[in-house]
């Protein structure tokens, strides 16, 4: 069997792992997550791999060489979207540990290893995205424990059902510090496809902020306030998501996404008395998103002056546009040809936790086609050939780097 067999079967097992299908969800600090640990953890120890979870959920395996020699860090998130793939995320985790394996299999290891299973990188459950790198690098900020679910639940409380300690969390004894991280992940976009290619180097990830938007009006009757005397909420939604669509064009290369809505309280025939929105605005070049923000919450004051209602914008996250250390891009680079494979770069639309890392070492990518670039959703696909591809890449790298 090859590596990228076994690598494409043991993320079969994985994907069960999840609350529900179609497609795998697996929020952090679930019971999935807790299934989906106990396999991880499995499969680092056969390797031979030393495994602990920390106080948030993260799942780090290590393999000790020498405290003189360098360490290099590879990993992933362990959390899905809602009804997402198998590939985001997991892969990052499952590849290294098969890879680590071969490595120490086939001995003269000549750095210290780390593969770690990061708890929550979506921010799906609590709008944290991150958290668990921000976590294993002592950048957590206390006020992400009072962040709940749509369940009520907090950050914190979660933490504690899920066995951690949120103090703890919040302060690590010993950061990992690794002398460098790298990161695998699918493409989740179709350029490798386009390409024809197994593989592709990522040279820098672009900038990402989110947001949430409350808008506040009056409840009432859907049969007897005339309309003239209404103070909708969902009016000025609309208004508003429609003319920030229309704003991106203005501040190019930027993409914006409306991906949640909810309504309060949510009757066929009341007048919503409130609506809340989340922007997910990302750029290349981070002041596209301040410049076309600033145009955002122009509109957002004179469409609720116009229809008499109020508005919030709230920040849940900012994160810079990063770019992967020329180093780790050469030998990820070189690794790349020595596979026979053609060296092809490209920059990251979507946010990773190498963004993270790169707050604390030199960071690189290597990205793994995906079917019709499609990510986010069941029909998330990666074939075993390109995995392997892949796989045989990552053993060159930690040979050339180490
Ligand atoms: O949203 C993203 O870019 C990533 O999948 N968390
Ligand atoms: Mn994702
Ligand atoms: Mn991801």
């Amino acid at each position: 069997m090859t590596l990228g067999n076994e690598i494409y079967n043991k993320l079969e097992q994985l994907s069960s792992c999840s609350s529900g299908n179609p497609g795998v969800t697996r929020l952090s600090l679930s019971p999935e997550h807790q299934q989906a640990l106990a396999l991880l953890e499995q499969w680092m120890q056969e390797a031979g791999l030393e495994t602990y979870r920390d106080y948030i959920g993260n799942l780090i395996g290590s393999y000790h060489v020498s405290p003189n020699k360098k360490t290099l860090m590879l990993g992933s998130h362990q959390d899905t979207v809602v009804m997402g793939g198998k590939y985001d995320g997991a892969l990052g985790v499952v590849l290294p540990i098969v890879c680590a394996r071969q490595a120490i299999e086939q001995g003269n290891l000549g750095c210290n290893l780390k593969i770690v299973a990061f708890t929550d990188e979506e921010g799906v459950r609590f709008q944290t995205t991150y958290l668990g790198s921000m976590a294993l690098n002592g950048h957590l900020d206390p006020a992400l424990m009072e962040r709940t679910d749509k369940n009520g639940c907090s950050l914190r409380q979660a933490v504690i059902d899920f066995g951690g300690d949120p103090q703890k969390a919040l302060n690590p004894a010993e950061t990992q510090s690794p002398d460098a991280y790298l990161e695998i992940h699918i493409e989740q976009g179709p350029v490798l496809e386009e390409a024809d290619l197994p593989v592709g180097v990522v040279t820098s990830i672009q900038s990402s902020y989110r947001y949430e938007v409350i808008i506040e009006g009056t409840a009432g009757h859907a049969g007897t306030v005339p309309m003239h005397l209404r103070r909708d909420p969902m009016t000025s939604a609309a208004r508003i998501i429609s003319q920030l669509t229309a704003l991106c064009q203005s501040y190019q290369p930027l993409v914006l996404t409306v991906g949640e809505l909810s309504v309060t309280p949510g009757a066929v025939n009341v007048i919503p008395s409130k609506v809340r929105f989340t922007i997910d605005i990302r750029s290349p070049k981070e002041e596209n998103i301040l410049n076309a923000m600033q145009q955002a919450e122009k509109i957002m004051t004179q469409v609720c002056a116009q229809n008499h209602t109020t508005f919030r914008l709230i920040r849940s996250n900012a994160i810079p546009a990063t770019v992967c250390d020329p180093h780790i891009v050469d030998k990820i680079k070189q690794a790349v040809s020595q596979s026979e494979l053609r060296v092809f770069e490209l920059a990251s639309g979507a946010g990773h936790d190498a963004q993270e890392m790169n707050r604390v070492c030199p960071v690189g990518m290597l990205f793994v086609r995906c079917k019709e670039g499609i990510s986010h959703s069941p029909y998330e696909q990666v074939n075993a050939e390109d995995i392997d591809c892949a796989a045989k890449t990552v053993l060159n790298f930690i040979k050339s780097y180490c």
